[in-house]
């Protein structure tokens, strides 16, 4: 019987995730069961990597797939990688201040970001770790990369949310509904329901603005919610399959246009941030920003969210020296 080894498929592209927590495993999972990277998850715990690799090898017996998945504490197996996803970090904890974690996460970002480009100095950068638009700028000023090869991932999950509550909300299948949302991954997170349409129709039709106003709080709490439900951990499904569709979009050069955290020169009226806004990512990562006419209370709002954000980076930069 002939078979067809991993070997003799087309060559995948490959991805390294530092941090194989909850989301960086699930990462993992995502991209090689949909046969779209070879992974190297790599974490500071060493054995945890390794194991859950092998535990997703052996998972091909039964999904079937061609790619391949490594663990490893070593920066040297992610050698040449097309992309690194950073997702290492720690969650706060009980006693620790938004400073104390804000120190610890841009520590290790900063770190990792540094290590894993010199094994890769042509990869792409996308940061998964919170808080998002502060860690990606801190990871693109220690890779050194230029600006457009990084991005957060933070508005595909914040549009995810918002448009799932819309689909619930209106009773329709989530496969109509495109919903868009700016600013930074936090609070100050701007929804914006103009754009935000269900097969085209904007929500602002379809819904009072009271209900519209519930499903925007909903979606700026999306990420608490789901921490006070589970009570030890936070959201790790949503978060893998946004920081997934990033990939793809990436490594297949599909050129969709999602919302990211990426760097702004004047767009928005922004310069020297991260933050997120609709863009254009393709192999060569960001390869266009796209600059949506904002009313007054819109780009109000999104310029609140920058001040928030510049602040968070400076505090950063300050606590970390
Ligand atoms: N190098 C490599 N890995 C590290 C380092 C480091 N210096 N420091 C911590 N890690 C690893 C931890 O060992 C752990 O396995 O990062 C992983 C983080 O995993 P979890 O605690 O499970 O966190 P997770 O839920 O995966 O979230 C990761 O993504 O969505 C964000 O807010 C979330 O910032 C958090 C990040």
């Amino acid at each position: 019987m002939m078979t067809v080894t991993a070997a003799q498929c087309p060559k995948a592209g490959r991805v390294s995730i530092i941090g194989a927590g909850n989301v960086g495993s699930t990462l993992g999972q995502r991209l090689v069961e949909k046969n779209l990277a070879d992974v190297v998850l790599l974490d500071i715990q060493s054995g945890r990597p390794k194991g859950l690799a092998l535990d997703l090898m052996e998972a091909r017996g039964v999904e079937r797939h061609d790619r391949t998945i490594i663990g490893t504490d070593d920066y040297g197996d992610t050698q040449n990688s097309d992309l690194i996803v950073i997702a290492a970090g720690i969650a706060r904890k009980p006693g620790m201040s938004r400073d104390d974690l804000l120190k610890i996460n841009a520590e290790i970002v900063a770190k990792v970001a540094k290590q894993a480009i010199a094994q890769s100095p042509d990869a792409l950068l996308l940061v998964v770790t919170n808080p998002l638009d502060v860690m990606t700028y801190l990871a693109w000023q220690a890779s050194g990369l230029p600006p457009q090869r990084v991005m957060g991932m933070a508005g595909v999950l914040d549009a995810a949310r918002f448009g799932t509550f819309i689909a619930m909300e209106l009773n329709v299948s989530i496969m109509d509904v495109n919903a868009m949302v700016l600013g930074g991954h936090g609070d100050l997170m701007v929804p914006l329901p103009r754009y935000s349409t269900v097969s085209g129709i904007p929500i602002t039709d379809l819904m009072d603005t009271g209900t519209i106003a519930r499903l925007i709080e909903r979606t700026r709490n999306g990420g608490a919610e789901i921490v006070s439900l589970m009570q030890a951990g936070s959201a790790y499904f949503a978060p893998a399959s946004s920081a997934c569709s990033m990939v793809e979009s990436i490594l297949y050069g599909r050129a969709r246009i999602l919302p990211a955290a990426v760097y702004l020169n004047g767009e928005y009226d922004l310069k020297d941030i991260f933050i997120g806004v609709p863009a254009c990512l393709d192999r060569e990562g960001v390869s266009r920003v796209l600059e949506l006419d904002l009313l007054d209370d819109e780009y109000q709002a999104l310029h609140a969210s920058a001040t928030s954000v510049r602040q968070s980076i400076e505090t950063a930069q300050t606590l970390i020296g």
